[in-house]
């Protein structure tokens, strides 16, 4: 589905949401709402997109990109889709990053996270995958797991004095 979405924002309580599990694996319906991911992804320069944010309170999201404006220093993320996600470990060690979000425009906040994960998700034909991520891929899975716990970040903020305006 190639269709610019309204992109869900703060205040919303589909943002506050726990999103419903997937079980439709391998249907085209499915391999559509991924489209639709993908598609707004990229039209809106995310690192990551969560399906509450597209209005769907669904258990998937979509990220990475080759290059990202938003964050012109990061290296490439490779394009990924996660269903059914959980985070079954994290490091001890973490690190502070401005994090921003679609659903909160103009605003980013320092936000302390596990530096590295380990996680379980499902692939869009249904196979339960258990992979490690690290660094930016590791702060995405992180963000956007939130997002489908009806979480944002300025609600994982030790301290709002570090949230500030940003142009983009
Ligand atoms: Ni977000």
């Amino acid at each position: 589905m190639n269709q610019v979405a309204n992109i869900v924002k703060i205040g919303d309580p589909l943002l506050k949401t726990r999103a419903a599990d997937i079980d439709n694996f391998g249907t085209r319906e499915l391999d559509e709402l991924i489209e639709f991911l993908f598609y707004n992804l990229d039209h809106f320069h995310g690192a990551g997109i969560a399906a509450p944010q597209l209005g769907v309170g669904q258990q998937i999201f979509a990220y990475g990109f080759e290059k990202n404006p938003r964050y012109p220093n990061e290296k490439p993320v490779p394009k990924t889709v996660l269903i059914n996600p959980v985070i079954i470990s994290s490091s001890d060690e973490t690190i502070g990053y401005y994090e921003g979000c679609l659903s909160v425009p103009h605003l980013r906040g320092e936000v302390i996270r596990p530096r590295s994960i380990e996680y379980q998700a499902y692939t869009p034909q249904g196979k339960l995958i258990q992979k490690t991520a690290t660094g930016f891929e590791a702060r995405i899975i992180q963000h956007e797991v939130d997002h489908l716990n009806g979480i944002l970040f300025p609600f994982r903020m030790q301290s709002l004095d570090t949230l500030k305006y940003s142009e983009n």
